[in-house]
């Protein structure tokens, strides 16, 4: 069985991809330019999981570096999970983000096109659905990103989908993720945040650690049942397993076909009852404020998860108990990090 081509492979989710992947002894074969994430967290994956890791530092727009590996690699699929993902930024700097991921994923297409791979799996976002009309969200909901990461997110489902249309050997899953949390069960890979975290969980954790002094619950008078807004959190470790299984069905899918699923766990849970989840299962006391509504936030947003267990076998198996645990469990054991000593 040849290699799985994983870029973006030592950030969060790509870690934790490689992990499971590597654990069931595949080969993963990591390309990776560092611009979010330590090459400590490939390091760690090599600890977990006993299947040979190739790590390459090359950036997905250097066309002549990808074409080397590909050449020297014997990869028989790809998963795309290489990008910048703050929304915030992205809205800063378009050009940035449009370079980094859209022309990035092209680049990566064109690299690709020299070699056998006709297999892609690649990392989209619930972020392409926007304002839902209605939830839960299923696949065919309308698609009306409100920033640029979105719109990078939705022009590449549409490069791939033009390119399986073009040449029917390609074989394409968009994978449109809801909100993944937590980490390994060991405790020794993790979200790994550079600067303040934006997202609830590694804040959360942050606040529980003492490294914030108390987590701001933004907007406690939306319309549901405790005011706060309503996420579809998905343990990380089951979106891993969510590629493993898309993998697997690529190889049973037709020439040409291109889908797009999406992982989430198909239920709401509530920014209180996370937080009042974490402080049970963990023990440890979250100081919360409740302040502003953060301007964007949609009340409620969780998927249908109908299609993935349809067409991949797959659904979410770990509980948002899980989720709070093996997040505090990487955070307390590595207090800053990557940069914690191991
Ligand atoms: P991450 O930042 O931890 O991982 C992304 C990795 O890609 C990093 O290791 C970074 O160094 C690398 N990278 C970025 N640009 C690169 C380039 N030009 N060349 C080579 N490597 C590059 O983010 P993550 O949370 O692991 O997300 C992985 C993917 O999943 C991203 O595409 C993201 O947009 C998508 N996604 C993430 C979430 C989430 O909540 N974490 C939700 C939906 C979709
Ligand atoms: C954000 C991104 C989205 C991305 C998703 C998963 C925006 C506008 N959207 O969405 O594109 O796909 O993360 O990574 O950034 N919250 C607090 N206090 C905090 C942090 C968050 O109360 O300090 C609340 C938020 O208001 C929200 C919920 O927690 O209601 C979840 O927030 P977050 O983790 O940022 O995820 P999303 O809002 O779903």
């Amino acid at each position: 069985m040849g290699s799985v081509l994983v870029t973006g492979g030592a950030g969060y989710i790509g870690s934790h991809v490689m992990a499971v992947l590597a654990g069931q002894g595949r080969r993963c074969v990591c390309v990776d330019n560092f611009s979010n994430s330590s090459p400590e967290a490939v390091a760690r994956v090599r600890s977990l999981a006993p299947g040979a890791i190739a790590l390459y530092e090359a950036d997905i727009r250097d066309l002549a570096a990808l074409r080397a590996i590909l050449a020297k690699e014997d990869c028989a699929s790809v998963i795309h999970m290489a990008g910048l993902k703050a929304v915030g930024e992205s809205v800063e700097f378009p050009e940035r983000y449009h370079d980094n991921n859209v022309r990035g994923t092209q680049c990566l297409l064109e690299a690709l096109h020299d070699s056998s791979v006709r297999r892609f799996v690649f990392s989209s976002s619930a972020t392409v659905y926007g304002i839902p009309e209605r939830v839960p969200l299923d696949e065919t909901a309308p698609t009306r990103p409100q920033s640029p990461y979105g719109e990078n997110k939705l022009e590449i489902e549409g490069v791939l989908a033009g390119l399986a249309a073009g040449d029917p050997a390609w074989r394409v899953i968009n994978l449109r993720y809801f909100n993944p949390v937590g980490a390994h069960p060991s405790g020794t890979i993790g979200e790994d945040p550079s600067d303040i975290p934006n997202n609830l969980m590694p804040f959360v954790c942050q606040t529980a650690a003492g490294r914030r002094e108390r987590l701001a619950i933004f907007g406690a008078d939306y319309p549901t049942a405790d005011g706060t807004c309503i996420r579809d959190y998905i343990h990380v470790m089951d979106l891993a397993d969510g590629h493993v299984a898309a993998l697997r069905a690529l190889d049973s899918a037709a020439d040409g076909e291109v889908m797009t699923v999406n992982l989430g766990t198909g239920r709401g849970v509530s920014v209180l009852e996370l937080v009042n989840t974490f402080e049970r299962v963990n023990g440890i006391r979250v100081p919360r404020v409740y302040s502003d509504r953060r301007p964007g936030d949609v009340p409620v947003c969780y998927a249908d998860a109908t299609r993935a267990r349809r067409t991949m076998g797959w659904s979410a198996r770990r509980t948002i108990e899980d989720m709070c645990r093996d997040a505090w469990r990487w955070q307390s054991r590595n207090p800053e990090g990557y940069a914690t000593a191991s």
